[in-house]
Order: structure tokens, then sequence, then C-alpha cells
């Protein structure tokens, strides 16, 4: 039952010939597409609530995060290059488990692409909220934050997440190389930041080190309730391998392109946590009880009022540039991720709006959306729905509330890929691939156990949007892709 309507790799691999998209993408351009995936709101905001959540321990919980992702990277270069096209851990949990998980993977692939687009949306408007204010033309609470967060309509996040989507509209190759720009920008920003906060550390900001312990099963908080959120700050690698299908050689490249980017932005986050904690501290906030108080939170915000701790601020690092007295450093550095953030927002955009294509290619969601601008040849009319969703969450929800559902259904769709590997590995030994992960028998399953640690380590809040959400979508399998399917029907589009 589980198994049923399993699509022949070779089906897979045809369809994408019929209605391909240009193949453009070189390794460096590739590995830019990552690295504009992945640095952003996590680093640059996220940073504040890691340390509420961990402390200094919050270093720990970024290299889990890191191996937790190195592990699953791993798996996902090796599905990648056996089957480059697009839609990631949809299409490659369609070959390997049928239709009914792949269509799981692909809804809850919408909490990583759609809800991350709108956690960076939110960031951005962080960021560019306190430039403004600094300025003296802050806008009116109501207009700053959404009505979690004691406003009513964040109008920065909505307003980017649209200027993005149009952006998509025009085309591909117009938007990568402004991504490129935009990824030397991000990269330069950490740069300076590292440059500047690693001089000034001192031991004692160290201690205590774990100040929240280890944390427990969807508590949400310690080093583990850290390392489930701050993981939000590596989601994006596998946008890398949505673009397979618009990649040059992707056998060799895709690899390449997702192992280097990772890399790099792993190396940053660690040298960059090193400096924020060691140079400011990073201690939590208690309440009355002298318990850290949950980010995110009414208590936690009455706390913040007036405090200078980097785990209160909404601009993490500007704001330790600020506090160590480079305050010119701490604008351009705000200055540089208000600009940079919107390459996250236009990454994340354009691979959700590549996994519709692809579900709709294969007849589970209507055809009319796979549409191609006949100017433009890119799918506007899934892009124009899918950015006016990112564009409502942001104007809508907290910042680390979109966080960590966007990590529930990361990790979700992580898993299915790692088991994907292996189930492949037993069924179809023969098949060419151009990339093997290396002691897939290993890696794989401790990538599974990775993702399930981090996965029961969010809040319980956020693992019940994630199953409510799941059930929906089966719901809507059900009610239609059940019957339009073209695998089942036999109507693949010539
Ligand atoms: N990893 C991306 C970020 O941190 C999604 O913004």
């Amino acid at each position: 039952m589980l198994f049923k309507r399993v699509k022949p790799l070779d089906l897979i691999l045809a369809t994408a010939e019929k209605k391909a998209l240009k193949r453009q993408l070189g390794p460096v351009q590739l590995t830019m597409l990552g690295i504009g995936a992945i640095i952003g709101t996590g680093i640059f905001v996220l940073t504040a609530e890691a340390g509420q959540k961990a402390g200094p321990g919050m270093m720990v919980a970024f290299v889990v995060a890191a191996v937790v992702c190195a592990l699953a990277a791993l798996a996902y270069a090796e599905l990648a290059s056996m089957v480059p096209v697009a839609g990631s851990a949809y299409t490659y949990t369609y070959g390997v488990m049928g239709e009914r998980l792949a269509w799981v993977v692909g809804w809850a692939l919408v909490l990583e692409y759609t809800i991350a687009a709108s956690t960076v949306c939110v960031g951005w408007a962080g960021y560019v909220n306190g430039l403004l204010a600094s300025h003296g033309m802050g806008l009116p609470d109501f207009l700053r934050v959404g009505p979690l967060d004691g406003g009513s309509f964040n109008l920065l996040a909505f307003l980017i997440g649209l200027a993005i989507t149009l952006l998509l509209v025009i085309g591909t190759s117009k938007s990568a190389m402004v991504n490129t720009f935009l990824v030397l920008i991000k990269v330069l920003a950490l740069t300076v930041f590292i440059v500047l906060a690693l001089p000034k550390t001192q031991d004692a900001n160290f201690h205590p080190f774990t100040p929240n312990g280890w944390g427990s099963p969807m508590g949400g908080i310690g080093v583990l309730g850290a390392a489930a959120s701050i993981f939000f700050a590596y989601v994006g690698f596998d946008a890398v391998s949505t673009a397979a299908e618009e990649t040059k050689n992707p056998n060799r490249n895709i690899p390449i392109g997702l192992i280097g980017s990772l890399g790099v932005c792993t190396i940053y986050y660690l040298l960059v946590s090193y400096g924020a904690i060691g140079s400011v501290g990073a201690q939590p906030v208690l309440g009355p009880d002298g318990v850290a108080l949950q980010p995110g939170t009414p208590e936690m915000a009455a706390a913040c009022k007036g405090s200078e701790a980097l785990v209160c601020s909404k601009e993490a690092l500007a704001h330790v540039l600020r506090v160590l007295h480079h305050t010119t450093w701490g604008d351009l550095v705000g200055a540089a991720a208000s600009i940079a953030l919107p390459s996250v927002i236009l990454t994340m955009t354009y691979g959700q709006t590549r996994i519709f294509f692809t579900m709709a290619r294969d007849g589970l969601l209507p055809g009319s959306l796979a549409k191609i601008h006949p100017r433009y040849h890119t799918p506007y009319v899934i892009t124009l729905i899918t950015g006016i969703f990112v564009s409502l969450f942001g104007a809508l929800f907290p910042v680390g509330a979109l966080a960590d559902i966007t990590n529930s259904g990361t990790l979700f769709a992580f898993m299915m890929v790692a088991l994907g590997v292996l189930i492949l590995r037993v069924t179809q030994p023969e098949r060419p691939r151009s990339f093997r992960t290396p002691m897939a028998w290993v890696v794989c399953p401790l990538a599974v156990l990775g993702c399930l640690l981090l996965f029961f380590n969010l809040s319980t809040k956020t693992l019940v949007v994630f199953f409510a959400w799941a059930a929906v979508g089966l719901v809507v399998y059900q009610l239609y892709g059940v019957r339009k399917s073209h695998l089942a029907n036999g109507t693949e589009p010539d």
C-alpha cells in the first residue's frame, strides 16, 4: 500500500527531458546558489534565539546541526547525481517509495521552502526596521511586527516577499546574477564581523557553558533545542539539488555545489558564533523562577525591554559590533544584511516554485500551474502564487516560530532522502551513480538518527503544526492527486 505507484527512475528522467528547463548553471553559480540559500537569517538573526536556548553552548548546537546536515548532504548528493531533475526530495521519493510518500514529502517541502522564505522576510524586516529606527524613521509598531509579536502586519516583510517574486517571474539568469552579487556582500559582512569580534573574546564569557543543559524531548530548549532551531541556518543547501535540471553536467556539478556550499558556511558559523559569544557573552534571560524564558513570548519581550543582552537583539551581529563600540561597522553589517538577505528569499522561493512545477508536471497539482511565461520562460503562475503566500506568512508570524516550522519539514524530507539512498542501493545496485555516498550504510542511518534527534527537540507546538499540515496534505492528495496522477493514468505529457 505504502510503496504503491513507484515512478520508474527512467521515466522520471524521460519526463524531465520533455518539459525541460534550460540548462545554464555551472559549478560556481551552483555553489553561489547554495551559499545564497544557506547564509541568512539563521546566523544574522537566530543567533540570539540560539543563545537564549543554549547560552554559549550554542556553539555545540551549530556543530550538531552541521553534522546532521553534512550527513544528509552526502545522501542528497548521491540521489541528486542519480536523478538530476527538478523536484529534490519529492522526486527522489517518487522514484523510490511511491507516490503517496512522495506527495507527503513534497507537501513537507512547502514548509521548508515557502516558510523558510517567509522567515527570512521577517529577519530582513528586523534589520531594516532597526536601521530605519536608528535614523529616526522607524515605522509605527503595528506595521513593524506581526500580530503575535505585538503588532498587526509586518509591512516590510510583506513588501520584500513581493519584490523577490517579481524578480523570479522576470527570469533565472538575471536573478542569478543579482544573487551572486548579494552572496559576496553577505560573506564580506560575516568576514568583517569575525575580524572585529575575535580579538575581543574573553574566556569568562564562555562560563557557564550550558546554562540550560542539553534539553529534553519536545522541550525546545537546551543545547539540542538550540540545535533544532539553529538548524535553520543550514537549511537551503538542497536548493542546489532542486536546480539540477537547469545545471550543466549535473553529475559532477551538483555534488560540488552541495558539499562546497555547506563546508564554507559551517566554517563561517563557528567563527561568527565564537566571536559573538566570546566578545559580549550569550547568557539566557531568566524568568522570576530562575528558569530561562522561551524566546518569542510576551514574557521574554518584557524581560528584554531596554536590555543590551545578545539574546534580546533582533539584529544580533550588528548589535554585537555596536556594543564593542564599532558603531559604524555595526551599521554597515546591518546594511549588508539588509541588502543581502533577499538573496535567501529568492533562492528559497525559486526552490519552491520548481518543486511545485515538478508536482504539476506529474499531474499531482493542476497542470495550469506549470504554465511557462512566453517571454520570460519562467513558471510564472506558480511563482506568483507561491510569492503571495511567502509574503503573507512573513507579514503575520514571528521569526522563531517560522524557522522552527521550516525545520520540521526539512528534517522530515532529509530523513526520506537518506532512507531512499539505502533502498536504491538494494533495489537498483547497477544503476550508475556518478557520486556515491561514502560508507552509505553508516552515513545514511546516522543521517536518519540525526534528523530524528533534532526533529524531536523542536517544541511541542511546532510538531503539532507539522503533523496537522501533513494530515491536510494527505486529504488533498486523496481528493485530487490520487485520481489525476499522470503515472496512474498513463497520461505523461508530451
Ligand atoms: N539558511 C537560511 C537562513 O539562515 C535559510 O536564512
